[in-house]
């Protein structure tokens, strides 16, 4: 792994998690110990930074599909006709102007209520208010190690059922009939091994609805306890975005969130999102 490493300049941005990633220009395909190193790199720091891109939406996709499937998205995420495979995060009404809405405020892992969840977030900082508009990291690794023995035993064997359904009712809406047949309930094991390092992380957030071994109320009072212990500032790195950024972060022992600390009535925000699809939890 060092040796891969080697190849790229990569600066660590927190403990907790995040590189920044040094000269290069992603418009280019990677050749082949490039793009090793990158994904050597995005396996230890589980967010990588790379700064001063510009990247088209074909060219974002090119890019990510260097790393394998790019993932679908539910049916309402679809582009509005745009581009079917990116979809744009912002913080814009129909007229194109701040709406004073930020999506994405809750801590959640992206698509966990897939059967093949997402590995990765690749996301391209295209328009940014003057400060503010940070996407947060919770790092799920240091907090499932930071639990006493006594949790993980209780957890180790433990699925969780990560819903899109219940996900839209908390939005305020019930989701259509075809979202829920596109995406059912689904379980996960709630404690989740990093296949390249072996190091286990807790896999939950906004989409996780209950647990498979105890009534629904407790499973649920079980996970927000957990989402409180897993959240707390010594597990998270805060991204202060620049334009130009791209972002490519590890879906499967981070939780995240967008922070609205700007003014989402007076600047805009935009950023275009594609995903990687990812192995089953295991
Ligand atoms: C996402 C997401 C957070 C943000 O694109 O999946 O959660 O800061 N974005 O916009
Ligand atoms: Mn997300």
């Amino acid at each position: 792994m060092m040796m891969v490493l080697d190849r790229l300049e990569l600066r660590p941005l927190s403990p907790i998690a995040g590189a920044e990633v040094i000269g290069l220009d992603l418009r280019r395909p990677l050749d082949a110990a490039t793009r090793e190193a990158v994904y050597a790199g995005f396996v230890r720091h589980h967010v990588l930074a790379f700064r001063d891109q510009d990247l088209s939406k074909d060219e974002q996709v090119a890019f990510t599909e260097q790393f394998g499937t790019l993932e679908r998205h539910v049916a309402r995420n679809r582009g509005p006709g745009d581009h079917p495979l990116v979809h744009v995060v912002s913080n814009l009404g129909p007229d194109g102007e701040p709406s004073g809405k930020v999506a994405s405020q809750k801590w959640h892992t992206d698509k966990s209520f897939r059967e093949l969840p997402s590995l990765a977030t690749i996301l391209h900082a295209r328009i940014m208010p003057p400060q503010g508009g940070d996407t947060c990291f919770a790092n799920m690794i240091l907090a499932y190690e930071a639990l006493d023995a006594a949790d993980k035993a209780e957890l180790g064997k433990v699925g969780v059922i990560h819903s899109w359904e219940l996900s839209c009712r908390k939005a305020g809406r019930q989701a259509t009939p075809e979202e829920i047949a596109d995406a059912p309930p689904m379980t996960h094991p709630l404690v989740r091994t990093q296949p390249e390092t072996g190091r286990k992380s807790l896999f939950m957030g906004e989409h996780a609805s209950h647990l498979d071994d105890r009534p629904f109320a407790e499973g649920r009072a079980r996970l927000a306890e957990l989402e409180a212990h897993a959240t707390q500032e010594r597990f998270i790195y805060r991204h202060r975005w620049r334009p130009g950024d791209v972002l490519m972060w590890d879906n499967r022992c981070l939780l995240h969130r967008a922070d609205a600390n700007f003014d989402a009535a007076l600047h805009k925000r935009v950023l275009h999102r594609t995903c990687l699809r990812g192995a089953a939890p295991a």
